[in-house]
């Protein structure tokens, strides 16, 4: 049985002020949100509103403990019009995973997807149909319980918003390798998607654009001798013809677009290494001409050649491949997620 939703539509749709053919990424939200409050030690009575602002007490939990995870996912238009998810499932799951680490309370399957499902109904007309556009769905729970006590809320809302965006990153894509600054620590939290990883990298991640980076890579906090995954994407490397990927750890967000490589790889009969990756092993295969290859993946960004990396004060720069893995792995998910192939993981989700 489905779950009964309150729905209030607007009487003022924004949508005629957008111009699809040029959408920048989250940057416009669309009409309406899926919201669920949690009081009492219970989920209330989920509603779809018009897009509006919160009222929240000054003192509520996550203006001063940080207790705010959320998740990313796209919903896709294919040419007849249907529209699609991506593995909404493992969102679902991982968004409660990562609740748990921060305290806060799971948010039931059922409330989630048909949540979603009826929110992306009536967003329909949001969705992009421009190649490389989809309407990005930001679900996120954040602790609206109030006072000052270091301790868990005891309210929160779960929220689901949604942004018709183009592509994550403009432009060519260069990371540096980062050894003073770490994201995330053995026991930590880097696993979750907690907002509060993203925090923790905004500096140092400025710090590597000023000097021409996009992205910082992170290397574990430990040794600063292992590469594990960028800010926004999981990492391959290719060396060879083999993809090399790190193992998930606390450390490091499992990432849905990354289990979908790994299993497109396997399909391909691609050699596929799970492993931990040194930078030095990165660094010679550069300088051999072994390293073929290196990309980000993740739902923003989609698979994103990298072109170069930086790392103590060096540049290695990568070569421009024809018939490159990140090129087939690219067109293999976006043709299952807009419907233009065969599906035979059934990762596809119909919404109807
Ligand atoms: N790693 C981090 C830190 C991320 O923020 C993301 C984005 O969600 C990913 C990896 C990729 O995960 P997914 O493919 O599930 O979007
Ligand atoms: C996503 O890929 O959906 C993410 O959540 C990354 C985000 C930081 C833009």
């Amino acid at each position: 049985m489905s779950t009964a939703i309150d729905i209030q539509k607007t009487s003022a749709s924004k949508i005629f002020e957008v111009d699809f053919n040029n959408l920048p990424f989250g940057q416009i939200t669309s009409d309406h949100m899926f919201i669920c409050d949690y009081k009492n030690g219970k989920w209330q009575q989920p509603q779809i509103l018009p897009y509006q602002n919160f009222s929240l007490d000054p003192s509520a939990r996550i203006f001063h403990y940080g207790q705010s995870v959320f998740e990313g996912m796209k919903a896709y238009r294919d040419d007849k019009d249907k529209i699609w998810l991506f593995r909404p499932l493992e969102n679902q799951r991982r968004i409660n995973i990562s609740s748990e680490r921060l305290a806060m309370p799971a948010f039931p399957e059922n409330y989630f997807m048909d949540g979603l499902l009826a929110l992306i109904k009536l967003e329909k007309d949001w969705i992009p149909q421009t190649e490389g556009s989809s309407l990005y769905i930001r679900p996120y729970i954040f602790a609206t319980g109030i006072g000052f006590h270091a301790s868990p809320a005891d309210e929160y809302k779960f929220v689901i918003a949604c942004s018709p965006s183009g592509s994550y990153f403009s432009g060519k894509v260069k990371v540096l390798i980062e050894e003073k600054y770490s994201r995330s620590a053995n026991g930590g939290v880097g696993f979750a998607k907690a907002g509060g990883n993203y925090a923790g990298q905004f500096y140092p991640t400025q710090l590597a654009k000023a000097k021409g980076y996009q992205q910082v890579i992170w290397t574990d906090d430990n040794t600063h001798e292992y590469i594990e995954e960028a800010g926004a994407m999981n990492v391959f490397i290719r060396i060879g013809d083999t993809l090399i990927t790190s193992p998930t750890s606390d450390r490091i967000l499992d990432g849905i677009t990354r289990k979908s490589v790994i299993a497109i790889a396997k399909d391909e009969n691609i050699p596929v290494e799970v492993r931990k990756i040194t930078v030095s092993e990165l660094v010679e295969a550069s300088k051999k001409g072994t390293l073929k290859e290196m990309f980000g993946a993740g739902t923003a960004a989609v698979i994103s050649p990298i072109h170069g990396f930086g790392y103590r004060e060096k540049d290695y720069d990568l070569p421009e491949l024809e018939n490159s893995y990140a090129s087939r792995f690219k067109k293999r998910i976006t043709d299952i997620q807009y419907n233009r192939a065969e599906d035979k993981f059934g990762w596809r989700y119909l919404v109807e």
